[in-house]
């Protein structure tokens, strides 16, 4: 008998690509969707029939009638935000009381991890990572120090001592930093006032079944149901493989399943690859490809390159072949889908990088030092379609999707041209 297997759907590049979009679509084939690593600095969007919602904390299954959704134990969960995105839900008609699962293993932003994190990106002045000051780092950093709070200890007495142990040390770190909690506010809100909300997430989260998600899945999986696991940001933004120190604080690759979930590598089945059709990058860290010109500009307004979580303006520029091969190795990805080609639907020629001439040599591969500046993108230009796709893949399309193809050795099997969960053409 085969062994059932977890597929996996992925960002390629530096996040945004539309993973949101393409998970909601590939729901009606599973039973359960799991995110594995990240937290709310994730921004999902989901759009049909009109309506528009963005999903942080929660996977993107959720539109999806009868749909499990699990919050596996490699994501952080900030509970005043996972609250008002249930309750956003909820008053849209989608009740998660049944179909929200979360791991009793998945650790606790606190909000002195949020204020952390505006200390750090204080400190650092103009090597800033550009965060989307969610706690990320700091919580990720206490997760591997040992120290964090996860959400199996909400249910134990001595909670709050614990949380005001961390919160001290939260405090010493952030005097030492040189940063003034006097007046600090979180979403608008002072921080005490923000402080006592977390506390009513924590009090709104007991509803939800907290649940050994480890063996949840594989159990699942010995039931011959059907999982897909929804990775968060985009592999140049791994802890270990993205442009250090401009990237996230979690294994957002295919590895991350295993340790995000629980699942062995050899229940891995296939693993899904999206990117867009050219480049975007929110934050700072090296981008080859920027452009700084007009044609990053109209990728900008065409593609509504504005961040779904922060509102910050997206960097644009070309496709990067060799960083997107880069990412289909270290994924193991098995299929490919190419987003936002109607982006470029005015474009009458199109650049995609092929190589990059770094330090006097032509080279293919990602350099240990990544950085603008010594990586020149050689281009190869390709003939635009210059029009509306509609249903059907003109000719030029045909090449552009044929000649990366060739470069990366993978088919692409979807081609999305548009935000509706039904614009997508199946190759
Ligand atoms: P995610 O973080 O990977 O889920 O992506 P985001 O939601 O942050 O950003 C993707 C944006 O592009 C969203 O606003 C989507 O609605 C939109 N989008 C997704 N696919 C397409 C597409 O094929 N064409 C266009 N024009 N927009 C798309
Ligand atoms: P989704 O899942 C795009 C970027 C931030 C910053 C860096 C570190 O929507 O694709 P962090 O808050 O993790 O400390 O930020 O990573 N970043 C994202 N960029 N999409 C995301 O998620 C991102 N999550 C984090 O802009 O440069
Ligand atoms: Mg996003």
């Amino acid at each position: 008998m085969t062994m059932n297997k977890i597929d996996i759907l992925l960002g390629l590049q530096w996040g945004d690509e539309g993973k949101g979009k393409v998970v909601d679509a590939l729901t009606k084939n599973y039973d359960i969707v799991a995110r594995f690593q990240g937290g709310p600095n994730a921004g999902h969007t989901i759009e049909f029939d009109g309506k528009r919602f963005v999903l942080h904390n929660i996977p993107s299954g959720v539109l999806t009638p009868g749909c499990i959704n699990v919050i596996g134990n490699g994501v952080i969960i900030e509970p005043h935000i996972l609250k008002g995105e249930i309750e956003g839900l909820l008053s849209n008609g989608f009740d998660l009381h049944d179909t929200l699962k979360i791991s009793n293993r998945a650790h606790l932003i606190l909000p002195t991890h949020r204020a952390l994190d505006a200390a750090n990106e204080q400190s650092l002045g103009k090597m800033k990572i550009g965060s989307t000051l969610k706690g990320i780092g700091p919580t990720y950093t206490d997760k591997t120090a040992r120290k964090g709070l996860r959400i199996g200890d909400i249910a134990t007495p001595d909670f709050h001592d614990k949380y005001d142990v961390l919160k001290k040390s939260h405090l010493q770190q952030i005097a030492s930093l040189g940063f003034d909690m006097n007046g600090f506010q979180l979403e608008n809100i002072d921080f005490a006032e923000y402080e006592k909300r977390w506390f009513e997430g924590i009090e709104y989260l007991r509803q939800f079944s907290f649940i050994d998600s480890e063996y949840f899945l594989n159990e699942a999986l010995d039931n011959g149901k059907k999982i897909l696991a929804e990775g968060a940001q985009g592999s140049m933004l791994d802890i270990d493989f993205g442009s250090y120190p401009f990237v996230t604080s979690s294994n957002v690759i295919a590895a991350g399943v295993c340790s995000g979930l629980g699942i062995a590598p050899s229940r891995i089945g296939n693993v899904y690859g999206i990117f867009k059709a050219y480049c975007t990058r929110v934050g700072t860290g090296p981008f080859p490809t920027e452009l700084f010109d007009e044609v990053g500009e109209t990728l900008r307004q065409n593609g509504h390159e504005f961040g779904a979580t922060t509102g910050r303006p997206r960097r644009c520029g070309w496709l990067d072949l060799p960083a997107l091969k880069y990412a289909v190795m270290l994924n193991g990805v098995t299929r490919l889908m190419m987003m936002k080609s109607d982006v470029m639907d005015d474009f009458e020629t199109l650049k995609v990088a092929v190589a990059y001439d770094y330090k006097g040599e032509k080279v293919k591969r990602l350099p240990f030092e990544a950085c603008t500046e010594t990586m020149v993108p050689v281009y190869q230009e390709i003939k635009g379609w210059h029009q509306k796709i509609n249903g059907s893949i003109p000719q030029q399309l045909e090449d552009y999707i044929r000649f990366i193809e060739n470069y990366i050795g993978v088919p692409i099997k979807l081609v999305s041209y548009g935000p509706d969960r039904t614009q997508n053409i199946y190759r």
